[in-house]
C-alpha cells in the first residue's frame, strides 16, 4: 500500500506573527516545488493568517491549527471553532496532543469529540497518542496506546478515515532530545495500525498515515521514515528552523 509521507510542524507556543513572516517565506524558498510528500505547518492560532498569507493561493504547503473548540459558538471565551480555522484557510488540526491531555485534562472522550467536529468541517485531525516514561516502564506501552486510538477515534465514518492522520508521539521523547529507535517506533506504529484494522477494518487501515513524533531531527528522519508503518513525522522543535524543517522533510523522502 503506497502511502503519500506527510510531515507537519508543530509550532506549539512559539513564533508571533511578525516572526511567521520571516519563517513562512524562508520554508517556502529552501523547499521549492516539493510534492514527494505533503507538508503541513500548525502555526499558533495568532500567526495562521500571517502563514497563510506568506504561503499564498496555491501552496504546496498546508495549514494546520494545533487545536480546536468543539462548540460550533457562542459562550466560550479565549476557544476557537473549527468555522473560524476554515475561514482562515485552516486544512488541518492536531487534536489530543500530549501537551494538551497533560496540561488541559484532554481525555479520548473530548479529543473524539474534537476529531468529529474537525471532520464535519472538512478539517483533518491529526490524532495524537502516545504513552509515558511511567507507563513505557510499568510494561503499560500497548494498553495505553491501544486505549486511546480506540476512544480518540471511535465511530468515524469509512469516508472519514480518508481525511485522518495518527500521530504517535511517545511523551518520553517529545523536546527530550530521546527519540524512540526505529524499531521501538516501528513496534508501536504496527500495533496502531492492528488496532485500527481491529475496529475499522483492514481497507481503511491499510491506508492510513501514521506519523511519528518525539524528537524528530534531520539526522534521525530517515532512517524512522524507511520503517514499513511510519509514513510521516510530527515534528516540534526542529520545525521552528527552516534549514532543520526543510532537512527533515527531504530526509524522510530520500
Ligand atoms: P519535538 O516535539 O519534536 O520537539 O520533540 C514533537 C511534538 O510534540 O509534536
Amino acid at each position: 500500500m503506497l502511502r503519500k509521507k506527510i510531515i507537519a510542524g508543530n509550532w506549539k507556543m512559539n513564533k508571533t506573527a511578525t516572526e511567521t513572516k520571516v519563517l513562512v517565506p524562508e520554508i517556502k524558498d529552501r523547499l521549492g516545488k516539493f510534492d514527494q510528500a505533503e507538508v503541513v505547518i500548525c502555526p499558533p492560532f495568532t500567526a495562521l493568517q500571517a502563514a497563510q498569507e506568506a504561503l499564498g493561493a496555491h501552496s504546496d504547503i498546508a495549514l494546520g491549527a494545533q487545536n480546536l473548540h468543539q462548540a460550533a459558538g457562542g459562550a466560550y471565551t479565549g476557544e476557537i471553532s473549527a468555522a473560524m480555522l476554515r475561514d482562515l484557510f485552516c486544512r488541518f488540526v492536531i487534536l489530543g496532543h500530549s501537551e494538551r491531555r497533560q496540561y488541559c485534562a484532554e481525555t479520548d472522550a473530548l479529543v473524539n469529540e474534537k476529531a468529529r467536529v474537525a471532520l464535519k468541517a472538512s478539517l483533518r485531525p491529526i490524532i495524537c497518542v502516545g504513552e509515558t516514561l511511567a507507563e513505557r516502564e510499568a510494561g503499560h506501552m500497548a494498553q495505553v496506546v491501544t486505549r486511546q486510538t480506540q476512544g480518540s477515534c471511535a465511530g468515524f465514518a469509512e469516508d472519514d478515515w480518508n481525511n485522518v492522520v495518527i500521530a504517535y508521539e511517545p511523551v518520553w521523547a517529545i523536546g527530550t532530545g530521546k527519540t524512540a529507535t526505529p524499531a521501538q517506533a516501528q513496534e508501536v506504529h504496527a500495533l496502531i495500525r492492528a488496532t485500527v484494522s481491529g475496529f475499522a477494518g483492514k481497507t481503511v487501515a491499510d491506508k492510513l498515515r501514521i506519523q511519528y513524533g518525539g524528537s524528530v531531527k534531520p539526522d534521525n528522519a530517515q532512517e524512522l521514515l524507511n520503517q514499513p508503518d511510519i509514513d510521516g513525522a510530527l515534528v516540534g522543535g526542529a520545525s521552528l528552523d527552516a534549514a532543520s524543517f526543510v532537512a527533515i522533510i527531504k530526509n524522510a523522502c530520500a
